[in-house]
């Protein structure tokens, strides 16, 4: 099974991943992660990225996805994998399909999560990242635990591109290329929204059950 999860910028797409790997054993394959690692990592792309991704815009499809391609041609993930962030317009979907069918793959759902600006706004602003163990958080809906080894308060961290100023932007992005994607996988009957203003757990509940009811999955 391969999952494809949308949403503008906040609107839970990786909080909402790490729940679905757990559950069904899947591959979480965030392309904002993997670029964040090649800054991280100061490579010759992060180098070249990291404007880019700090004026919220999006980097080059051909660089994108050549680093996808590293993962969909793994053996051991083969239709295991949830799609966090990957495809942002059109010419991403018809490089990931033209992927998929390469490596015998196809994608089975395509969930997207709605969330208003306000709500996105105040996400972003209280969102931190455990900087050992990766998990999300959120100051105001969503806290680190007090007493917890891992995810103490001295390695939660800030993205940075989380001020309100990038988020805006990388909202505008996200808007100008959302309606042809939609378009593309609507045709083929993929798409499912998904009310992302809910609780976590709430969500948790509404996508399992759109997973559940795939046919020929359980
Ligand atoms: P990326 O890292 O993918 O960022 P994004 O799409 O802007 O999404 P976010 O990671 O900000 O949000 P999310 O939806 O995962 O929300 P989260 O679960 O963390 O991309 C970053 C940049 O990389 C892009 O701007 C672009 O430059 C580049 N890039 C990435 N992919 C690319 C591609 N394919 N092509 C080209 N460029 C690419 O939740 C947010 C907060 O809300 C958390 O604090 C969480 O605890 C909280 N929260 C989550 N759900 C709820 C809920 N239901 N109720 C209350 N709080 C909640």
């Amino acid at each position: 099974m391969n999952i494809i999860i949308f949403g503008p910028p906040g609107a839970g797409k990786g909080t909402q991943s790490d729940f679905i790997i757990k559950k069904y054993n899947l591959f979480q394959l965030s392309t904002g992660e993997i670029l964040r690692n090649e800054i991280k990592n100061k490579t010759d792309l992060g180098l070249k990225i990291a404007s880019i991704m700090n004026s919220g815009l999006l980097v080059s499809d051909i660089e994108v996805g050549k680093l996808i391609e590293k993962f969909i041609s793994k053996r051991e993930f083969k239709n295991r994998f949830i799609f966090d962030g990957y495809p942002r317009n059109l010419s991403q979907a018809e490089n990931l399909d033209f992927l998929l069918k390469k490596y015998g793959q196809k994608i089975d759902l395509v969930l997207k999560l709605k969330v208003s600006i306000d709500t996105i706004k105040k996400r972003i602003q209280g969102r931190s990242v455990c900087s050992i163990c990766g998990k999300i958080y959120n100051e105001y809906f969503n806290p680190a635990p007090t007493k917890s080894d891992c995810c103490a308060p001295k390695f939660l961290q800030k993205r940075s591109d989380d001020t309100l100023e990038i988020a805006i932007k990388r909202f505008e992005t996200y808007e100008k290329n959302i309606e042809p994607l939609l378009n593309f996988y609507k045709k083929i009957d993929l798409l499912k929204e998904v009310n992302g203003e809910a609780s976590i757990p709430q969500i948790n509940v509404e996508i399992s059950d759109l997973i559940d009811g795939m046919e020929g999955w359980l």
